[in-house]
């Protein structure tokens, strides 16, 4: 086929996130036993605009797949957003031959893989993100990490707040989401999980119900509250004000980002490294790859971003059920 694909990039973009390196392998090594050249672009679109680019072969990409963070660097670009800046990426790829470019990133990545696109670079976009905030996918590369990291964490938090019979605020990445706050909060018996997509600001409520827990018995409190609310120390204040009972702040923070990918991170982030390169071997563009109902999928850029996800209402009330 004259208009076949010979070479593809791959770059990695936003907040790294454990399973990365998994996905890069897996397009390094699809597109050379493709027969394809693979190119990998550092530091993300940033990387890209100063032509930070190299030839990737499979040894390249040896002893990786159990490491957290990304090989190829990542970095935010926020100039990216300039359609001038999007012509002269473009521009770029052309000059080093790359006719396709997997990106491994978030909503905003994807919005600079739509530009490319349109710029006629084929380009297929990964989820590559801890905060699982894509709605058109119920996996993203690094969430299974972080999430187990961070239970991790809890559960010391927890041994140290019921010995001093304590009421601990813990506070877990997610930037908008609630995902990890909801998981983890289910994971380690969380008493109060605060979320942002549903946080009522009612301080009260959650006062009573320590109170109510402490004449239940309970020697301990945890709640979970994602960073979409923050203010987690000034909250610890305010409780321990209101309750009497003495209450810390710990604030997980970019350790959640970090470590050796989970089994399921890697196998995933495998799976849609190989799937991403495919899908450009078919000529495919402007299609970001997801996992739903069971199912690898790919989805049109424009219509994934434009889906909507939902934090599941009945998860949150079990939680309330099982944290009596
Ligand atoms: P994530 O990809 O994890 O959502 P960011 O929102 O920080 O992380 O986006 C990563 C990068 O994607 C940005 O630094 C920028 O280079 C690019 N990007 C974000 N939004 C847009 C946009 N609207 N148009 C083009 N590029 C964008
Ligand atoms: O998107 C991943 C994430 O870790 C969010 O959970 C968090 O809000 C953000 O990135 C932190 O970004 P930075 O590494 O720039 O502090």
């Amino acid at each position: 086929m004259a208009d076949q694909i010979k070479t593809i990039g791959v770059l990695t973009s936003g907040g790294d996130a454990p399973g990365m390196n998994a996905a890069i392998r897996a397009v390094v090594r699809t597109a050379i036993a493709r027969g394809l050249k693979v190119k990998g672009i550092e530091r993300g679109y940033m990387g890209l605009l100063h032509e930070e680019i190299k030839d990737m072969q499979t040894r390249d990409v040896s002893d990786i797949i159990q490491r957290g963070g990304t090989v190829l660097g990542t970095a935010r670009c926020p100039e990216f957003v300039k359609p001038e800046i999007q012509q002269k990426a473009a521009d770029i790829c052309k000059k080093h031959g790359i006719q396709g470019l997997v990106v491994i990133g978030g909503d905003g990545s994807y919005r600079g893989a739509q530009a490319l696109a349109r710029q006629g670079i084929n380009t297929i976009g990964l989820p590559g993100t801890i905060d699982l905030d894509i709605s058109c996918t119920d996996y993203t590369i690094g969430f299974d990490t972080a999430i187990n990291t961070a239970m991790e964490a809890i559960d010391k938090v927890r041994d140290t707040s019921s010995s001093h019979e304590r009421c601990s605020i813990i506070e877990v990445m997610g930037r908008n989401a609630g995902y990890i706050a909801l998981w983890c909060g289910i994971a380690n018996g969380a008493e109060d999980i605060l979320i942002p997509e549903n946080y009522d600001y009612d301080e009260q409520a959650i006062v009573n119900n320590i109170i109510e827990k402490r004449k239940m018995g309970k020697k301990h409190h945890i709640i979970i509250n994602a960073e979409g609310i923050g203010h987690s120390n000034s909250m610890a204040k305010r409780i321990e004000a209101a309750t009497g009972v003495e209450t810390r702040a710990t604030i997980l923070g970019h350790m959640q980002r970090g470590g050796s990918p989970t089994c399921k991170d890697r196998y995933y982030a495998s799976v849609m490294g190989a799937y991403a390169v495919d899908l450009l071997i078919q000529g495919k563009t402007k299609r970001v790859v997801g996992y739903k109902n069971g199912a690898f999928q790919d989805f049109d850029i424009e219509e994934a971003l434009a889906m909507k996800k939902d934090i599941p209402e009945y998860s949150l009330e079990v939680s309330r059920v099982l944290s009596r």
